[in-house]
């Protein structure tokens, strides 16, 4: 067992201490979801009346919302993951960890993962990286996420993040077909995720058929490559700031060639957030930074008030335009434009139901 903290637990601290501290939220792009509109339904619905839990591999949950995975591996995650673990267990949502590479390459460091047992029962993803998963077996990978006792797996796909960061690992080569044979030899179904940067359709196409879904964790919110820019010492992640696909156009990609599950995450920050990815084709959405920041100002309070405050938002949202529930929000007829209609039709993707 190392004496201190290895080069992955530092990186772990910078990381939290970067994001609660600088700015790391994208300048000149934005999720794009501002340029979705959802149509009323024309049903009159009380607020009371809103149902807006729903489900996930097969467990009822209380809101198509989650925690994205951030942390794990040094002692004072543990606190972190605690209290976003409780927080999000009382409001009935699921909530990923950040990469568990600590733990595989210390054991010792498994309890700053494994929340669930603190907090009751609840919906967890477990973390690697892909190309972490060309040097892990399918069986280290198993037992990782069962120490944990993860319902999930969050493979993360970060080549941006990678690419500015000053130890980053940039050769992906071999990883994608790496995720697809670890996800058929493994329990848990197999999510493919980004950290902010989006994921094309291009990408999305080679997992078709082949893993559970895909969260696109887009551009419009968090920017790892900015995260990274202020570890590194070169100009090279200030150019590249704003370098990834929005996350509204990323749901428009991913579902013009995956029939999996979609899932909207990547700069959700509002309750219309969360109604209009779910109206695109999204199933979830996650958010990270902002549940960091609560969680750091008043602990598993704070978390749980933050995600019951955006529960109570939805609620209200679809009572406005006449939804009762998750599913007929499914149905919702949408009107795209700007911007993100014009990149769609220059993309040949698919649109949702239109508003004619
Ligand atoms: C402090 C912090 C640490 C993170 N660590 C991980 C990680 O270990 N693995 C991962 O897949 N994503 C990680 N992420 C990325 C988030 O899951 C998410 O994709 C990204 O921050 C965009 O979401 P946001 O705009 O809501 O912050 C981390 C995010 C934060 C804020």
């Amino acid at each position: 067992m190392p004496d201190g903290p290895t080069e992955t637990q530092k990186r772990k601290i910078e990381h939290i201490e970067i994001v609660l501290n600088r700015d790391t939220q994208y300048h000149d792009k934005t999720t794009m979801l501002e340029y979705v509109e959802v149509m009323p339904a024309g049903g009159a619905v009380s607020v009371n009346d809103v149902d807006i839990s729903t489900e996930v591999v097969g467990r009822g949950i209380e809101a198509p919302m989650f925690i994205s995975g951030m942390t794990g591996g040094p002692s004072a995650t543990f606190e972190i993951n605690k209290n976003i673990a409780i927080g999000a267990a009382k409001a009935g949502i699921p909530m990923g960890v950040g990469s568990q590479r600590a733990m595989v390459e210390n054991h010792d460091l498994a309890y700053t993962y494994a929340v669930k047992k603190l907090a009751g029962d609840m919906v967890l993803l477990g973390n690697i990286g892909a190309s972490k998963l060309l040097s892990y077996s399918p069986q280290v990978v198993q037992e990782m996420l069962d120490a944990i006792s993860a319902d999930m797996l969050a493979v993360h796909t970060n080549p941006g993040q990678e690419s500015v960061q000053p130890e980053g690992d940039i050769d992906f080569r071999g990883a994608y077909g790496r995720v697809c044979e670890v996800a058929k030899s493994i329990r848990q179904p197999t999510m493919l995720k980004e950290v902010g940067n989006g994921i094309s359709k291009e990408v999305a196409a080679k997992f078709e058929g082949k893993i559970y879904g895909i969260d696109v964790q887009g551009a419009g919110g968090t920017t790892w490559i900015g995260v990274e820019t202020y570890r590194s010492k070169g100009s090279y992640g200030k150019a590249f700031w704003d370098w990834g696909v929005p996350t509204a156009l990323s749901v428009l990609e991913v579902r013009s060639v995956f029939s999996g599950h979609v899932w909207a995450s990547g700069g959700i920050r509002s309750p219309a957030d969360v109604l209009k990815s779910i109206a695109i084709g999204a199933e979830m959405c996650g958010v990270a930074k902002p549940v960091l920041v609560v969680q750091n100002r008043g602990g598993s309070d704070e978390v749980y008030r933050f995600i019951e405050s955006m529960k109570g938002g939805l609620r209200q949202e679809m009572a406005r335009l006449g939804y009762s529930s998750i599913k007929e929000l499914r149905t919702a007829k949408v009107r795209i434009g700007g911007q993100l209609a014009e990149l769609a039709r220059q993309r040949g993707l698919k649109l949702p139901a239109s508003a004619d």
